[in-house]
């Protein structure tokens, strides 16, 4: 199965459970809606990576009257669950590296999907290319500090995680000329790392980088006795700000 499809399939199982989860989610999401600001005149909007609509509920309290949200995301399934709630705004199946829209858009804006694009630079280029003159790309992912602990606590054990290789904020800022990007550290508290892995379960974010070797039961055993209890693990949020 491609990597994709995987992605896909784990969002797709989780559902519903994923706002039980999400609570680095729902941060980002604030972060976002609070960086945009108050918009005076209705916007033509495209969102990436809706999944449960957690951002599409805030955009379409916040946005003025007659602005027109197109919410997409990869998972059907995250498609239905966001279009539930919301009959104001439109949904799409869609793959945010291969848009089918033509634009343009005054404001493109996706929360903590990112991290899941196989090639981030150009997918970027692409998006930033759909733009209105003015338009505005808003866009939290994740940062090279995300699961520091976890990470540490492999390396101790002389083992590698399963978390991908996410950038820092300048490289991240790098990707595309011209964009303003801010690290928004946040470290949550876990009854234990079992507790932090069923979390990621339940939000459908287990899936690991590319050509991870999974750890044996035994050494995944260690790694969360060595971590304790309660545990903390930092989400290393990067919101991306780019006007053009
Ligand atoms: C962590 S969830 C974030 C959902 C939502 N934006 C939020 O803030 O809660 C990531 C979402 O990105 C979607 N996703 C992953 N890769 C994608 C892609 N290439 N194109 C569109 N959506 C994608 C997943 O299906 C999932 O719903």
């Amino acid at each position: 199965m491609s990597r994709k499809k995987t992605i896909a399939g784990a969002f797709s199982a989780a559902a519903a459970t994923y706002e039980t989860a999400a609570r680095a989610q729902v941060r980002a999401a604030d972060s976002l809606v609070e960086r945009l600001g108050p918009t005076a005149t209705p916007l033509r909007v495209l969102e990436l990576g809706c999944g449960t609509g957690l951002l599409t509920r805030r955009l379409a309290a916040t946005l003025p009257a007659g602005s027109q949200i197109l919410a997409t995301d990869l998972s059907p399934v995250m498609v239905q669950a966001a279009g539930a709630g919301l009959p104001s705004v439109t949904f799409a199946v869609m793959d945010a590296e291969a848009p089918h829209v033509t634009g343009p858009f005054d404001l493109i804006a996706s929360s903590l999907a990112a991290q899941w694009f196989a090639d981030l630079p150009a997918t970027l280029a692409r998006l930033a290319g759909l733009l209105a003159p003015g338009g505005r790309l808003l866009l939290t992912t994740l940062g090279a500090g995300t699961f520091a602990q976890w990470k540490d606590a492999h390396r101790a054990l002389g083992v590698e995680s399963g978390v991908p290789d996410y950038p820092d904020a300048p490289t991240l800022a790098a990707m595309l000329p011209g964009a303003r990007v801010e690290s928004l550290p946040l470290t949550l508290s876990y009854k234990d790392a079992r507790t932090f892995l069923l979390s990621l379960q339940a939000l459908g974010a287990q899936t690991p980088k590319p050509g991870h070797r999974p750890l044996s039961p035994g050494q995944v055993r260690r790694i969360i006795k060595a971590m304790g209890s309660p545990c903390a693990i930092t989400w290393d949020i990067l919101l991306l700000d780019y006007r053009i």
